[in-house]
């Protein structure tokens, strides 16, 4: 059986599926239209983020039975052109969740002293002894989504001594007070906190979940970091209160539109930008791609699928 992978992954993946004798091609430099053609014969595709997996290719497809994704979100997978298709789709849910709460909290603690800043401009000569920051401990940040990640920040958070509030529909008051969070509502979260951690999948619900009305609820001296999924901040009402004051800051690390080379949020001294690394740790792509190779071996060999995102919706 064969496998296409379209995208970087650590070559750890490719060991373990070759020792599962299943033959492993590797492509990353196709063009939509290349893979168009490519995936044809193949059994199973793994990409990360930079393939696109849209209808046409899976529609392309002629043998394919599992696409699979190395890391957690699936915004560039049709998810449902492939479960029309009967293939499933699965994730590697777990291998970042370290890495990517690591660096919201980087975010944070460089927004709140001005480091990015502070370091361009004695880069550029500048000694600037009246940059002031603010002292985390003590502070309120505002958790919303309180999954894998979300709960990893609040428990960092709680070590340094914040008070962690928290907004999750889908999570129970026991799962939330068992990482040190208190439930509140978004609102509370809005009027209340002086950080605002997002960590929420983009879906139709939280598309510009912050947007003119939660930033107009929130108080001055708030920063928001977004280390979860671009679209969740919507980027021109951010930008606005940016600058008119009514918020201290904003540290992004996803965007709406990926690469992100032009906004006027890159004009900005208190905006933190990274160019989508929350998962860009040696440890985390060993993890994610050392994952979704076992996942894939075990569904082409015997049938199996680990984590599974749309199984339960192909007829079979
Ligand atoms: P997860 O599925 O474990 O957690 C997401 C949580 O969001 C769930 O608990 C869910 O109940 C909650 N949620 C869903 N809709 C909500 C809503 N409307 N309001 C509040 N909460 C809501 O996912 P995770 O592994 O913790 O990942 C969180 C986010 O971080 C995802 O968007 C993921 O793609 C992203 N991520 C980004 C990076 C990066 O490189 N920047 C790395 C890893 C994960
Ligand atoms: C993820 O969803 O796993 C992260 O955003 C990292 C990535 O895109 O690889």
């Amino acid at each position: 059986m064969k496998v296409l992978i379209s995208d970087k992954l650590e070559k750890q993946a490719v060991d373990i599926l070759q020792a599962e004798g299943l033959q492993v091609d590797i492509n990353t430099e196709l063009t939509p239209e290349q893979l168009k053609e490519k995936i044809k014969g193949y059994d199973a595709l793994i990409v990360r983020s930079k393939t696109k997996a849209t209808k046409e290719i899976i529609d392309a497809s002629d043998n394919l039975k599992v696409i699979g994704r190395a890391g957690v979100g699936v915004d560039n997978i049709d998810i449902p052109a492939a479960t029309a298709k009967g293939i499933v789709v699965m994730n590697a849910p777990s291998g970042n969740t370290i890495s990517a709460a690591e660096h919201a909290f980087a975010l944070m603690m460089s927004l709140s002293r001005n480091i990015p800043y502070a370091n361009s401009l004695l880069k550029n000569k500048k000694w600037e002894k009246k940059l002031l920051g603010v002292e985390l401990n003590g502070k309120t940040i505002g958790v919303i989504g309180l999954g894998r990640v979300g709960s990893h920040m609040a428990k960092m958070a709680k070590g340094i001594g914040m008070k962690v509030i928290g907004y999750d529909p889908l999570i129970t008051e026991d799962k939330a007070s068992s990482v040190g969070v208190a439930l509140v509502s978004l609102d509370e979260i809005f009027k209340t906190a002086d950080f605002i951690s997002l960590h929420v999948p983009r879906t139709p619900e939280t598309k510009n979940l912050i947007g003119e009305d939660a930033l107009n609820k929130m108080k001055k001296n708030v920063r928001i970091i977004n280390c979860a999924r671009g679209g969740v901040v919507d980027e021109d009402a951010l930008y606005k209160a940016l600058k008119e004051g009514k918020i201290a800051g904003a540290a992004l690390d996803v965007f709406a539109q990926e690469p992100l080379l032009d906004s006027p949020l890159l004009e900005l001294d208190n905006v933190i930008v990274t160019p989508h690394l929350g998962a860009s740790t040696q440890e985390a792509q060993i993890k994610v791609a050392v994952d979704i190779a076992n996942s894939i071996a075990l569904a082409l060999k015997e049938g199996k699928f680990n984590n599974a995102l749309n199984l339960s919706q192909i007829k079979r």
